[in-house]
């Protein structure tokens, strides 16, 4: 067994006793399970979660590992016995490719994907709280005693993680090329640090930004070309700092020792000697030897950061997109207790959280009104507030025990109370001691996502910039084509693939004539009709993707989409109801509820043409869940500025163009006062009018609204026209005449202004609704085998 061991660890990195430890310990134990339930639900959890790692890290540590833990289990299921041949590196070779070819074949179990994060969280050193867990959700699937599996599960995948993760960086990965390095990087952050209190938190959040975005490759630090907008141009990056420090770190370093330190160890070393200063110790390890990136695209910041709007399943998937767990969630969420955050990211949870002018009730109240006299209206952006009160440039534990007190000041941080496992992880990172040593786990972690070492990428001379300047020679085309299929494949829009040119043609060939047919005549008495189904599609797009999750009813236990605040004002379910009926007396359980709604959709608004102004490719199945918290969290609001728009049509795969052309179904359908007479009368907290609002427009608004308070009267979005869908959206919006303050903000980007500039004719915009159309009609949509085919549109089929 030792001799196995030791062969192991050769293959990963050599002499690392600890590992080496664990390894035999987990090696016994899997020679100690007697029941081949057990030792099939252990490989279960081997595979899929190495699976994980290799994918995440390409590591060649990891796959002998995988081959390693999966040949002995298999060879163990057959003989009981570890097969000690196996792991000589010609079979070990053989293995290999039989495993590869397993690896295309194992499906992913929801079940142990649930076990897994039982397993990461003993990862991140929360021994005995990990293994509850597991055991918990085990016990739910099974009832089998898998307490030694579990304990040894996590001792192994510590020890994977720990030897692997990191990859192939190391501890001092300078010390021959330039030993000096570490030591130049903590003696200038720390002048730096001792004249700047605020640089820690800059610097932590640097790194952060960096790492979520490609990896940590320092493309958070490269500037933008006339022909590429950089991740650091993104809005949420805008309010970054201390790319100065890194500058005169990196010069220092290049006058030392010339093309050797990569900007992104010298970001993450400086991140962490600035926040270890207030020690006066290092306050986790980072490893080095990352390399630096060449590409560097805003589209991909906001497409990977996670936004302080966002709920906590949001933020969950955000961060498992990184290989992160929930653990490393909340506690690298501790982090939040230095530094400060702008009014306009909160101002919401203070002044309008539902649109009707409340509060976050989660929100402390003597918190909130606290908050109320540093952020005075919804409009300031400027202001900033201190993110952990009364110790805001101390690094404490104190972040979680504000938390708790509902004291959090992002509805990102306050949603880590929303989920049992979070909030119980919150309550046990009080003390600081605690919270100091898994906050050093989750960095490391966090430190190692998606790195380039070895011969990727370069050592950037200057940070800002490539050495080679090659990215203004590249062909922008391929650049930019690479943009959309990342950022679209990774909000899931590329899954339009599976959608269909008439998917019914031979299971219910009269489907799509149907629809039509009861959408014309319902619209021909309701002229309303067109703006509520074009909401109702565009709302449940927007969650949980087009999947008709926005028709199911709550229930006792849960309330659904259609209850949350912002779906209120939604109507037209009994005409989707009455088409439902119709089709499945033509063909039962065929046609799904999502299809249907796309199709009334366009059908509706296409009434007035009589052609269809946009194609609607079929195949969408139905959803079977739907929660009130997920509208909420996805849907845009009317009080939104440019950049939450942008970030929350970014985040479902669509563009800044598509956020101008489809603000253009605002051409058609009506806007209930209470949603924006702020603008009327009372827009910075002094009683005052928009400026950014016609004053005829205005006045003729007030004759309407006639005060803040009136939440019932409804007014055309498109004066003049607004039961015809045409361009007059645009022209208006241009003449200051958009209603809510979401189109007045579509004026106030460069970009996006001139995109209404170009949408002032009918055929133009038309044009581009269709595209725009077809690309939010295929959001997160699910296909194939996935949800199903719901028998009436409000219940999900039991
Ligand atoms: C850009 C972000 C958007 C925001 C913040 C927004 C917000 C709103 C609000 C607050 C209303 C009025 C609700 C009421 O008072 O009851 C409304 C109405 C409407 N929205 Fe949007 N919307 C956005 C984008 C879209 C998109 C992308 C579409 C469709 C493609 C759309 C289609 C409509 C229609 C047709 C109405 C009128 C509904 C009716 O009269 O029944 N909106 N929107």
């Amino acid at each position: 067994m030792v001799a196995l061991c030791k062969q192991l660890c050769l293959l990963c990195h050599g002499e690392r006793e600890m590992s080496f430890i664990f390894i035999c310990g987990a090696l016994s134990a899997m020679v100690g399970m007697k029941k081949a339930k057990e030792k099939m639900l252990f490989k279960d959890i081997m595979v899929e979660l190495l699976m994980r790692e290799i994918v995440m890290l390409g590591s060649r540590c990891c796959i002998h590992l995988y081959l390693f833990v999966d040949a002995a289990l298999l060879t163990d299921k057959q003989s009981n016995k570890i097969d000690v041949e196996l792991l000589k590196s010609n079979d070990i070779f053989k293995a290999f490719s039989e495993s590869m070819k397993r690896m295309g074949a194992i499906g992913v179990k929801f079940s142990s994907i649930q076990l897994i994060d039982g397993i990461r969280h003993c990862l991140s050193g929360f021994g005995k709280a990990g293994c509850d867990l597991l055991q918990e959700r085990s016990h739910s699937r099974s009832k089998m005693n898998m307490q030694t599996a579990f304990i040894f599960a996590c001792v192994v995948v510590l020890t994977v993680v720990g030897v692997c993760q990191a990859g192939d960086l190391r501890k001092n990965y300078y010390s021959t090329s330039c030993p000096s390095a570490e030591g130049i990087v903590k003696k200038i952050t720390q002048k730096f640090v001792a004249r700047n209190p605020g640089l820690p938190a800059d610097l932590l959040r640097l790194h952060f930004h960096d790492c979520f975005v490609r990896g940590c490759d320092a493309s958070v630090l490269i500037r933008s070309t006339a022909n590429s907008k950089a991740e650091k141009d993104a809005p949420p990056n805008l309010s970054l700092e201390g790319f100065e420090v890194i500058d005169e770190i990196k010069t220092e370093l290049e006058k030392k020792c010339a093309g050797k330190v990569s900007c992104a160890d010298t970001l993450a070393l400086a991140a962490r000697d600035a926040v270890s200063f207030q020690f006066q110790k290092p306050m986790w390890e980072v490893l080095t030897g990352r390399r630096d990136g060449k590409v560097s695209l805003a589209s991909e910041a906001l497409a990977n950061l996670p936004s302080p709007f966002f709920n906590f399943s949001s933020l969950l998937r955000n961060f498992e997109s990184k290989g992160l767990t929930v653990y490393d969630l909340v506690v690298l969420s501790g982090a939040h207790t230095i530094g400060d955050g702008h009014c306009n990211l909160f101002s919401n949870r203070l002044y309008n959280f539902t649109g009707k002018g409340d509060q976050d009730p989660s929100l402390d109240s003597t918190y909130a009104a606290f908050l109320k006299t540093k952020c005075r209206s919804l409009s300031d952006t400027t202001t900033k507030v201190d993110m952990d009160p009364g110790s805001a440039n101390n690094f404490d534990a104190s972040y979680f025990v504000n938390l708790k007190h509902k004291k959090g000041l992002f509805q990102s941080d306050a949603a880590l109370l929303t989920d049992r496992t979070s909030n119980k992880i919150v309550g046990e990172l009080q003390k600081s001691t605690d919270f100091f040593r898994e906050f050093a786990q989750s960095m490391k972690r966090m430190g190692a996502i998606g790195v380039l070492t070895g011969n990727s990428g370069e050592i950037r001379k200057k940070c800002g910039l490539e050495r080679s300047h090659s990215r203004s020679k590249i062909n922008m085309k391929t650049a930019f084509i690479f943009a959309c299929v990342v950022v679209l494949t990774f909000n899931g829009v590329c899954q339009a693939g599976d959608l269909r040119k008439n998917f019914y043609r031979t299971s219910c060939p009269s489907a799509e004539g149907i629809v039509k047919k009861i959408t014309e005549r319902l619209v021909a008495s309701n002229p309303g009709l067109p703006a509520a189904l074009l909401r109702l599609h565009f709302h449940d797009c927007f969650v949980r993707g087009c999947d008709a999750s926005v028709l199911i009813n709550s229930t006792a236990n849960n309330k659904a989409e259609k209850d949350a605040i912002p779906n209120l004002s939604l109507e037209g379910f009994d005409v989707i109801d009455e088409i439902k009926t119709e089709l499945e007396n033509k063909c039962a359980g065929k046609v799904s509820c999502a299809d249907t709604l796309a199709l009334a959709a366009r059908d509706a608004v296409s009434f007035q043409f009589q052609k269809p102004m946009w194609e609607v490719l079929t195949g969408r199945r139905d959803g079977k869940v739907s929660r009130a918290s997920e509208a909420l969290a996805n849907l845009p609001s009317p009080f939104f500025n440019f950049s939450s728009l942008l970030r929350s049509f970014n985040s479902k795969g669509l563009t800044v163009h598509d956020l101008v052309v489809l603000s253009g179904a605002h051409t058609i359908g009506d806007g209930h006062c209470n949603l924006f007479s702020n603008r009327l009368y009372n827009f910075t907290g002094k009683g005052d009018q928009d400026p950014s609002l016609d004053s005829t427009y205005a006045a003729f608004l007030k004759t309407k609204c006639r005060s803040l308070s009136d939440t019932t009267t409804t007014v055309g979005m498109d004066p003049g026209s607004s039961t015809n869908f045409d361009a007059s959206y645009f022209v208006n919006l241009k003449h200051k005449k958009g209603l809510f303050q979401s189109d007045a903000a579509l004026l106030t980007d460069k970009q996006s202004n001139k995109i209404v500039g170009k949408l002032q004719k009918s055929n133009d915009f038309f044009r581009e609704f269709a595209q725009s159309m077809k690309r939010m009609g295929a959001i997160g949509v699910l296909t194939g085998n996935s949800g199903e085919i719901r028998k009436k549109c409000g219940v999900i089929n039991s």
